[in-house]
C-alpha cells in the first residue's frame, strides 16, 4: 500500500483527481469503479474543470458504481443515480450506456447482483476502483460481519452506516435499509484502488483499516492485501496514525 499524506480536503482532491486523469489519459477505455458519499465530491468537481477545458475526455470510459439503495429510483433525489448524474456523469462527456449502477428497483435483486458482476468481468475488470471509507470501516456497503462476501450482494445497513447516512436524509424513516453493494472479492479483483479518506471523524477507522489486523469486522482492512492501493488521507484523517507514532 502506498500512502499519499495531504494537508486538508482539497488537497486530497486535487491528487485524486490526478491519479484519476492520468489513468484515463494513459487509457482512455479504461474501466473506473466509482463511489458516492461527501469524500469523492472535490475530485469530481475537479475532473469536470478538466473535461471542460478539454484536457480530459470520458468519451470511452466505462464506470461502474459501487452501490445503490434498495428501494429508491433512479430518479430518487437520494439514490446514488440522481447523485452521480448530479455530480458528475451529466457535466462530463460520458455516454449514458458506459454507467453502470445497480438497479434498486428491480424485482429480482439476486438477479441485479450477478449480472452486475458478470458486466463487471464483460468489461475485463475494474482497472481503478475508487473508495471512500466509512466510519465503520465500510467500503462500498460492506457491513463489519463475520467474514468477507466476495460477490455482488444485497446488504442490511448497520445502524452506525444508518445514523451516518441520516444527514442526506429529512427524516430517519425515509432511510432505506438495505442496499446493493458490489462485494469484497469484485473490490479487490481491481487492478488498482485508490482510497481517499479525510476529516477527524475518520481517523481512528483509518488506523485499523491500514495498522491493525485483517478483520471482516473492519472490511476496509482488506485492503492492506492489495498490491496496488494508493491511500490519500488529509491530516485530520490521519490524526491517530501520527499520534501512535507510526508517521
Ligand atoms: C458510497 C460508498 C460508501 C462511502 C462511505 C463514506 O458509494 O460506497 O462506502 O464511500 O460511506 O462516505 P462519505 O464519503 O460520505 O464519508
Amino acid at each position: 500500500m502506498e500512502l499519499i499524506k495531504v494537508k486538508n480536503y482539497s488537497e486530497m482532491s486535487r491528487i485524486a483527481a490526478n491519479i484519476l486523469s492520468a489513468q484515463v489519459i494513459l487509457f482512455p477505455e479504461s474501466v473506473l469503479g466509482l463511489s458516492t458519499g461527501d469524500t469523492p465530491i472535490g475530485m469530481y468537481k475537479q475532473l469536470i474543470e478538466w473535461n471542460d477545458k478539454g484536457d480530459l475526455s470520458f468519451s470511452k470510459v466505462k464506470t461502474f458504481n459501487l452501490d445503490e439503495y434498495i428501494g429508491l429510483s433512479k430518479e430518487h433525489g437520494k439514490s446514488y443515480s440522481f447523485f452521480m448524474w448530479n455530480a458528475f456523469f451529466s457535466k462530463i462527456n460520458i455516454n449514458k450506456k458506459n454507467t453502470y449502477i445497480p438497479n434498486g428497483l428491480a424485482k429480482n435483486i439476486q438477479r441485479v447482483c450477478k449480472k452486475y458482476d458478470e458486466d463487471i468481468k464483460k468489461s475485463g475488470g475494474i482497472d481503478l476502483q475508487v473508495l471512500g471509507l466509512g466510519v465503520n470501516g465500510h467500503i462500498g456497503f460492506n457491513e463489519p460481519n463475520a467474514y468477507f462476501k466476495r460477490n455482488t450482494h444485497k446488504v442490511n445497513l448497520s445502524e452506525s452506516t444508518l445514523r451516518a447516512n441520516s444527514r442526506f436524509f429529512d427524516s430517519k424513516e425515509e432511510i432505506p435499509n438495505s442496499a446493493i453493494t458490489m462485494g469484497m472479492g469484485t473490490i479487490m479483483q481491481a487492478k488498482r484502488i485508490l482510497l481517499l479518506c479525510t476529516g477527524k471523524e475518520k481517523s481512528e477507522i483509518l488506523y485499523k483499516v491500514l495498522f491493525g489486523d485483517i478483520d471482516p469486522r473492519i472490511p476496509g482492512s482488506i485492503l492492506q492485501l492489495h498490491k496496488q492501493a494508493t491511500i490519500v488521507a488529509d491530516e485530520d484523517a490521519l490524526s491517530v496514525i501520527k499520534s501512535n507514532g507510526l508517521l
